[in-house]
C-alpha cells in the first residue's frame, strides 16, 4: 500500500479518552455495517477456555452491544464446545476486526446466559428454517455424513409438522407453524471488564487505549462500575 493511499486512514482515539469505551465500540460496530464492506460486520472472535486451561476460539455474531451495563451479546448452542467450556470456566475474550476502517476492539469478561424470555424473543425473530436447525444439530458433536445431517432436518421438520424435505429441495413459501426453542440454544452476555480499542497508525504507531473496571459478586451485580483508562503502546 502507498504511503498516501495509508495517511488517508490516519484516525486517533477521541482525546479526552471517554468514560465508557463502549460507546465508542457501538458507533464502531453501527459503522461497520453502515460501510457494507463485509458480509458479517458484526463477526466477531470469541475465545473460552476448557476446564484443563487450554484455550479454544471460534467466530459468533455479536447480537448486540448493550453499552450500559456494558455487555456484549451472542447466541449460540449451549451444549456446543463453547457452550462447555463457558460452563467449566465463566471467563471469555471477544475480538472485533474492522479491516477497512483499521480498527480492532477487544474486550473480555465473564458471560452469564439469557433469560428464557430473552432466549425466547430472540428465538422467534430467526427463520423457520435456522429454527430448524437449532434442533437438528447438536452442535460441535461428530456427524456420521452431510447426508445424515440433511436426514436429521427433514426429520426435524416432520416433526414440526413443516412439509420440507432437507436441504436442497423445494422450501414451503409460508411456514405457519411456530419451532419452539430447543432449551439447549441460547444466549450469552459478555459483562466485560476489560476493553481494548485499537487503530492503526501510520509506520506502525497504533493508537490503544485500555479502559478496566471491577466488576465482582452475582451475575449483574456491579454492572455501573466506572471504567478507568489507560493509553497503551502500540
Ligand atoms: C461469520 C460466522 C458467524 C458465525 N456465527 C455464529 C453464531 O452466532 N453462533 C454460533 O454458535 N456459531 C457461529 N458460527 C460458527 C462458529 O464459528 C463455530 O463453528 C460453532 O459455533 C461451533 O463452535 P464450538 O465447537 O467451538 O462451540 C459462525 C461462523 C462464522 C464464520
Amino acid at each position: 500500500m502507498s504511503s498516501s493511499i495509508q495517511r488517508q486512514w490516519t484516525e486517533t482515539l477521541p482525546d479526552p479518552l471517554p468514560a465508557n469505551p463502549l460507546i465508542i465500540a457501538a458507533q464502531w460496530l453501527a459503522q461497520a455495517r453502515a460501510d457494507v464492506a463485509q458480509p458479517n460486520p458484526n463477526a466477531m472472535v470469541l475465545a473460552t477456555v476448557d476446564g484443563r486451561g487450554y484455550p479454544s476460539a471460534r467466530v459468533v455474531l455479536c447480537k448486540e452491544i448493550d453499552t450500559l451495563p456494558g455487555c456484549i451479546v451472542f447466541y449460540t448452542n449451549y451444549r456446543s464446545r463453547k457452550g462447555r467450556e463457558l460452563e467449566a470456566n465463566r471467563r471469555a475474550a471477544v475480538v472485533f476486526h474492522w479491516d477497512n476502517r483499521r480498527r480492532q476492539v477487544r474486550a473480555e469478561g465473564q458471560v452469564e446466559m439469557l433469560s428464557d424470555a430473552e432466549n425466547d424473543d430472540y428465538f422467534r425473530t430467526r427463520p423457520w428454517q435456522s429454527r430448524l436447525g437449532a434442533w437438528a444439530s447438536e452442535q460441535s458433536q461428530p456427524v456420521e455424513s452431510r447426508q445424515a445431517l440433511a436426514v436429521a432436518v427433514t426429520a426435524t421438520a416432520r416433526r414440526f409438522g413443516i412439509p420440507y424435505e432437507g436441504p436442497g429441495t423445494a422450501e414451503p413459501d409460508d411456514v405457519a407453524v411456530d419451532v419452539p426453542r430447543p432449551p439447549h440454544w441460547g444466549g450469552y452476555r459478555l459483562c466485560a471488564d476489560a476493553v481494548e480499542l485499537w487503530v492503526e497508525g501510520e509506520f506502525r504507531i497504533h493508537d490503544r487505549a485500555l479502559w478496566t473496571r471491577t466488576l465482582t459478586g452475582r451475575p449483574g451485580a456491579g454492572r455501573d462500575a466506572p471504567w478507568s483508562v489507560t493509553r497503551l503502546q502500540p
